[in-house]
């Protein structure tokens, strides 16, 4: 039997619709208030690595089609680490800006760190900053990382049952794997984290009902790893050497005994970016309604 397709490009785009509707009643509601502030993202790299242009420019692009204001802000791979973070407390006090982004990777002499601390936790849109990640852990209301949001968005849109599931997450990054987890744990979920010392990872993969790959390695999930009927989610963007993206989920072979899956590309990709959006609103509502 053939799984459903979770289709992360069609769900983000009733996000960012929905998004871009809210945006649009601000701006007419205050048509005539030339000092009225809209949403608004500072997006800044660091160098000029061409995944992270590609990345940003997407981020910007996104931004305009919802209707926030986007501030765009480009240091030289030389520049200092305290130079980056005089620039972010600069932004930590623009009222224009709701949403601060630092692209990551950051160049080998500045410590990533110290450069995401220096961040307003009210500002942080990645959901990377220690207070947001210790207000996830215990449960409360927060700024949560775009891609594991994303994860459980696509899950809720859906209407894919969570509480009480076996859910097993391979991979424990910060950025996804751990948020993750905190995510579907408040879900209800019985959560698993796997990494590269599990033993017998695919026994245990059997037994989740929702199986969630942050891997980063091409094709490392194949159908042994599912147990029929599963949600199978990845979060994988690996470039294979013949340059096209795929997945950390053999997709062909995983489709035939999954219930659903996400396809690489138009997953969990397009997911992130909607999270993003939907962030930058939040940080917007809650520094300018308070
Ligand atoms: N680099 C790769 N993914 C991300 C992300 O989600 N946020 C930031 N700031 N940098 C990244």
């Amino acid at each position: 039997m053939a799984a459903t397709v979770i289709s992360g490009k069609e769900i983000s785009k009733v996000f960012r619709e929905r998004l871009k509707q809210s945006i649009d009643l601000i701006k007419s509601e205050k048509v005539d208030d030339p000092n009225a502030i809209f949403p608004g993202l500072a997006v800044i790299q660091v160098g000029a690595d061409p995944a992270s242009s590609i990345y940003v420019n997407n981020k910007k692009k996104s931004c305009e089609e919802v209707g926030i204001v986007s501030f765009s802000y480009t240091l030289e791979d030389t520049a200092t680490e305290a130079e980056l973070i005089e620039l972010i407390e600069t932004l930590n006090k623009d009222p224009r800006v709701h949403g601060i982004l630092c692209q990551l990777p950051l160049p080998k002499h500045m410590d990533e760190f110290s450069v995401i601390n220096a961040i307003d936790p009210k500002k942080d849109v990645d959901g990377f900053h220690p207070v947001n990640k210790g207000l996830l852990s215990i449960g409360r209301d927060c700024l949560v990382s775009c891609t594991p949001l994303g994860c459980l968005m696509m899950l809720k849109e859906m209407n894919i049952d969570i509480s009480g599931k076996n859910c097993v997450i391979i991979g424990r990054s910060n950025i996804v794997g751990k948020p993750l987890a905190a995510l579907m744990l408040a879900e209800n979920a019985t959560v698993t984290i796997a990494h590269s010392k599990t033993k017998d990872l695919k026994a245990l993969c059997r037994t989740a009902d929702i199986l969630i790959a942050a891997i980063g390695r091409s094709g490392f999930v194949t159908e042994d790893f599912v147990k029929p009927g599963a949600v199978v989610i990845d979060v994988g963007i690996n470039r294979d050497p013949d340059n096209k993206v795929r997945g950390d989920v053999k997709y062909d072979e995983v489709f035939e005994v999954a219930g659903a899956i996400t396809p690489v590309p138009g997953g969990v990709g397009p997911m992130t970016i909607a999270m993003l959006l939907q962030n930058t609103y939040k940080s917007y509502l809650s520094l300018t309604q308070s």
